[in-house]
């Protein structure tokens, strides 16, 4: 078996990893990869334009190809690798529309009855000075489009969403696209992944991520600071209530519309007073969810991949999970999110005890060889251990031993599931 992974962050490099894991011991390849990734599959570079990467997979022969990131499956990577006869595993673009248009995703979610925060669609600038002076705040605006998790502005005031309405529609800066004014929830959030085969739903272990860059969730919004698995008080039967509410319906109704989901159903909720409610579908793993959830993964990932593929091939598949905990805590460079650097040496990689698993984001090897930064996340570090706190304990422990120049980290990831777990 040949498996290509398409994409080259921390998520790819999980994915890797746990599809070497596999029985079937796959040839690995991925493209275009990344420092960590390819010593451990073959890279090779395809350029991110849909048809380079179709060609490159035919051309090797791939029998699977998993793709990691939104915007190939957005533009329709599967749908091109499949009528190329390349098995491909993640939904058609038309099923992926679910996280590639808001306004899509709200009139599914309204017409499958699953929860979530009221909304107005704004098409132009005076429609949405009309709506703002009458909405609540904080209000939540949000660009239509994908806008690599920077196109959501939370408003205090009125005056603060008139300003983002200008970013949106004078300054266009996602582009020419309509907004959501959404209601503000409150609440803690929770990442729900789940596998579909176009029918049935798969829960993958719950998940908490971290978007904001400092401690205590202050500064701005980023790609993610850090993960953990399992979520106290998420056990079986309430994971399968969500799924009840928001993942099959969805499903349904995807595959009575003729656009079934194939691939992973990302739901970020908002677990609030009233119940979850949803906040975004994504079409793909979440990064850096999937490098805390994909360590505990004791089913066969390839196989799993491989059946979602098949209408209702999933129809009597388990995903199993270790009972240990994982704890992601993300590296990043000077200046993320705003601004990345590159090309600073990284030290200390191979003082990381084994049983730590550190999975690479931004990173690239320099004329010399040496492992240097190249973005803004650059890597993953992955304690896992009986409970919370010990995998905790094992992550900031091989984290303190990797070094590079302006290393910025969080040092509250998981602190709320070692609390909850002690008090329980
Ligand atoms: P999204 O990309 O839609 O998940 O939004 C990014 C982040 O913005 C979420 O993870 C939340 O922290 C926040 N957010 C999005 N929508 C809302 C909302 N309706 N109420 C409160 N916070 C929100
Ligand atoms: N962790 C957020 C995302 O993958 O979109």
């Amino acid at each position: 078996m040949r498996v290509l992974v398409v994409g080259g962050g921390g998520r790819e490099h999980a994915i890797v990893r746990a599809l070497a894991r596999s029985d079937a011991k796959p040839e690995l390849l991925s493209t275009p990869g990344n420092a960590g990734i390819c010593a451990e599959a073959r890279c090779r570079e395809a350029g991110s334009d849909v048809a380079a990467i179709v060609d490159a997979a035919a051309t090797e022969g791939c029998d699977l190809v998993v793709v990691g990131p939104e915007a190939p499956l957005v533009e329709g990577l599967v749908d091109a690798l499949e009528a190329r006869g390349v098995p491909a595993f993640g939904p058609s673009a038309a099923a992926a529309r679910l996280e590639g248009s808001k306004v899509h995703a709200k009139s599914l979610m309204a017409e499958a009855g699953v929860p979530t925060a009221g909304h107005a669609v704004l098409r132009t600038r005076e429609e949405a000075l009309e709506h703002l002076a009458h909405a609540p705040y904080p209000a939540v605006l949000k660009a239509d489009g994908l806008a690599a998790g920077k196109g959501v502005i939370i408003c205090s005031t009125e005056a603060e969403a008139r300003e983002a309405v200008d970013a949106f529609f004078v300054e266009r800066r996602f582009g020419a696209t309509e907004v959501v004014l959404e209601e503000y929830l409150e609440g803690e959030e929770l990442s729900l992944l789940a596998l579909c085969d176009g029918e049935n739903v798969l829960a993958l272990a719950p998940a908490q991520d971290y978007k904001r860059i400092q401690d205590r969730d202050r500064g701005p919004n980023t790609g993610g600071m850090g993960s953990y698995s399992p979520v106290p008080g998420f056990d079986a039967d309430r994971i399968e209530e969500i799924i009840d509410t928001v993942h099959r319906p969805i499903v349904e109704l995807m595959r009575r519309r003729g656009t079934p989901f194939h691939g992973v159903l990302y739901a970020g909720l908002m677990l609030t007073p009233g119940g979850p409610k949803v906040l975004e579908f994504n079409c793909r793993f979440g990064d850096p969810e999937t490098q805390a959830v994909l360590p505990r993964l004791k089913t066969d990932l390839l196989e799993l991949c491989l059946a979602a593929r098949e209408p209702g091939g999933l129809a009597d598949a388990r995903a199993d999970f270790a009972d240990a905990w994982a704890v992601t805590v993300v590296l990043a460079s000077a200046g993320y999110p705003v601004s990345l650097s590159k090309g600073d040496v990284i030290r200390g990689l191979d003082r990381v005890p084994g049983d730590v698993e550190v999975t690479h984001a931004g990173t690239s090897r320099d004329a010399s060889g040496a492992i240097v930064t190249a973005g803004g996340r650059v890597l993953n570090v992955t304690g896992l251990g009986p409970t919370p706190g010990a995998a905790r304990a094992a992550a900031y422990g091989a984290a303190e031993l990797i070094e590079f120049e302006g290393r910025q980290m969080r040092t509250d990831i998981a602190e709320r599931a070692v609390e909850r777990v002690a008090a329980a």
